[in-house]
């Protein structure tokens, strides 16, 4: 069902665990089938500088969460934003049609780590504002 790469980053994950001290933390499930994909983000001057995941599901979204990180490393989180699950299954050379819903969660999870990274830094600000007012 799978080809060869789906296979190789389902058995050899890219990026896999978790950041101590993440700036940033994004979590989503998938609804269909009760699976969680969690991304820990390190942001360094408007730049991913790292990443990393723990995904609880099927094959199709541990690979996905393997090539997705890999493709987004040293972007800009507006780049990063943009990442389709499209550009993630063409990474992956392709996924059945019946596991594409599994390649949205890649690009969600990163992206909720993106907002609530943007989330911590208004609210420091906001402390760091009361704290000086
Ligand atoms: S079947 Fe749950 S994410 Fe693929």
């Amino acid at each position: 069902m799978y080809n060869e790469t789906v296979l190789d980053h389902f058995k050899n994950p890219r990026n896999a665990g978790e950041i101590e001290n993440a700036d940033g933390i994004g979590t989503v499930g998938n609804p269909a089938c009760g699976d969680v994909m969690k991304m820990y983000i390190k942001v360094s001057g408007g730049i991913l500088a790292d990443i990393k995941h723990k995904t609880f599901g099927c094959g199709a979204a541990i690979a996905c969460s393997s090539a997705a990180t890999e493709m987004v490393k040293g972007k800009t989180l507006d780049e990063v934003s943009r990442l389709t699950r499209d550009e993630v299954a063409a990474k992956l050379n392709g996924l059945p049609p019946e596991k594409m819903d599994c390649s949205n969660l890649a690009p969600d999870a990163i992206r909720a780590a993106i907002e609530n990274y943007r989330g911590n830094i208004t609210e420091n600000r906001k402390d760091q504002n009361e704290s000086t007012a």
